[in-house]
């Protein structure tokens, strides 16, 4: 479960759960054992879609207290992180292609006391996060288009996967590499051995018995059930 001094953390998106029951099936991921909770935010101009905004992430945040990984995927992300802080983010993850000031949005989230990840789209290379990585927590590597769950994974971005953990060792870091998209039991490991330690996924959690696919991704992220 633990490498390098890097624990392998499940992040269930719930994009992909039933709203009407949102609390509860938070609760169940929780009690299951998934240690973050990954929360889509979709605008319909950085990404086609548009899912939810901070009235809804407010109101989950009185049902549970599970670390919340909001991914924004929103054009200027620097416009709304205050607001997204202030309804219950712990990280706040934005994408480098969203913003012309990296910099500067890092700094805010900073300062808003939360921690930071970048964020990188299939067509960005790794090496576009080599100037920011010393100044944040996570690098999140989509491995699909960001914009819709239940995609398939595009096996080459694990390779940017490998990029980012070989820069962060060079640089002694211990920066978090999270994954996002098409991730299932059946190809975990394939992320795990890549070099990411966040592990996000919402078709594969939130289908039949979420208890039972919460516990077979942890079982396969090294954990003992
Ligand atoms: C895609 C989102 C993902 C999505 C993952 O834009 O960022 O978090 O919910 O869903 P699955 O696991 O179904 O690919
Ligand atoms: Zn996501």
């Amino acid at each position: 479960m633990c490498r390098e001094g890097r624990m392998n953390i499940l992040s269930p998106s719930i994009l992909a759960a039933d709203f009407s029951r949102l609390g509860e099936q938070i609760k169940e991921v929780e009690q299951a054992g998934a240690g973050y909770l990954h929360i889509d935010v979709m605008d319909g101009i950085f990404v086609p879609d548009i899912s939810f905004g901070m009235p809804v992430i407010l109101s989950i945040r009185k049902c549970s207290d599970i670390f919340f990984d909001v991914h924004l995927m929103i054009d200027r992300p620097e416009r709304f992180v205050k607001e997204f802080a202030d309804c219950g983010a712990n990280l706040i993850n934005f994408h480098l292609e969203a913003t012309e000031d990296v910099t500067g949005t890092i700094q805010r989230i900073r300062f808003l006391g939360k921690k930071v990840g970048i964020t990188i789209s299939p067509e960005t290379p790794a090496e576009a996060v080599a100037p920011y990585l010393k100044l944040v927590d996570m690098v999140l590597v989509m491995t699909v288009k960001p914009g819709f769950g239940g995609q398939k994974l595009i096996p080459e971005c694990l390779d940017k996967v490998r990029e980012v953990r070989s820069m962060v060792m060079q640089r002694g870091l211990r920066t978090d590499i999270e994954v996002d998209g098409g991730i299932r039991e059946d190809n975990v490991h394939l992320a795990l051995e890549a070099g990411a330690n966040v592990i996000v996924s919402g078709s594969a959690v939130f289908r039949n018995n979420i208890s039972d696919n919460v516990r077979s991704f942890m079982e396969k992220m090294g954990y003992a059930i």
